[in-house]
């Protein structure tokens, strides 16, 4: 088992019988979805909210009870990945560019647990590449902006053209150098005409689960 799946694999044992369970995106959420089907298929009852159409597909092929938001009043525990995760339990997310509806998820759940194997724990946000989610829509005055705001930024490309994110808006890949003060910049960022979200997450973690190379697991809180 890699360092990924044992920090998901230990965050699924936390879901119970009747939960409403939010489902995050990427590489390490997908073990977690897999062990969240594996429990369903064993009898576990819950029933689930996807935070992008990948993880709702993979949840439909897990066997995953979904639920439609007009039915959730509020989210037991979301379990989701991050690309950066610094002493205070901020994060970058948003890399596989679900960032916005990640934040929508994590807004709502009693207990948002974060799932990294320990290249992810740095001293100070930043060296990933913060994601920032911008309207299409006269996007360039947006880019000088961001960039007025100290950004460095390249606009994400997919198969040689504009990666779209689910909610059919751009993502601006910005370098800020160290961000030593993720609570304003995520403010400044967000009220940004153009800006829809950032990935920065700001006292919205319950806990980290890091998995380690040695295969063992350190929780943060
Ligand atoms: C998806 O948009 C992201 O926020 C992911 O949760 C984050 O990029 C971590 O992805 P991995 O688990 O694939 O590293």
């Amino acid at each position: 088992m890699n360092t990924k799946q044992i920090a998901a694999e230990k965050a699924v044992e936390l879901i119970q019988d009747g939960m409403i369970v939010g489902l995050g995106t990427g590489s390490t959420a997908y073990f977690a979805i897999q062990k969240i089907g594996q429990r369903v298929q064993e009898g576990l009852n819950i029933q689930a909210v996807a935070s992008s159409k990948a993880s709702e597909e993979l949840a439909r092929q897990f066997g995953i009870p979904l639920l439609p938001f007009a039915d959730v009043e509020v989210i037991d525990i979301t379990i989701d990945g991050a690309d950066e995760v610094d002493p205070n339990l901020s994060l970058i997310k948003g890399g596989g560019g679900a960032l916005l509806r990640e934040k929508i998820l994590a807004g709502n759940s009693k207990r948002f647990i974060v799932i990294v194997d320990e290249t992810k724990i740095v001293p100070a946000l930043g060296t990933f590449p913060l994601p920032v989610e911008i309207v299409p829509f006269a996007y360039e005055l947006t880019v000088r902006k961001l960039q007025a705001l100290g950004a460095q930024l390249k606009i994400r490309e997919a198969n040689g053209t504009h990666y779209i994110t689910d909610n059919g808006n751009l993502i601006a890949d910005c370098h800020f150098g160290d961000i030593t003060d993720p609570e304003t910049l995520h403010q400044q960022l967000n009220t940004t005409p153009g800006v829809v979200d950032n990935g920065l997450f700001v006292h919205m973690t319950s806990q980290v689960i890091v998995g380690h190379a040695d295969g063992t697991l350190e929780i943060l809180s």
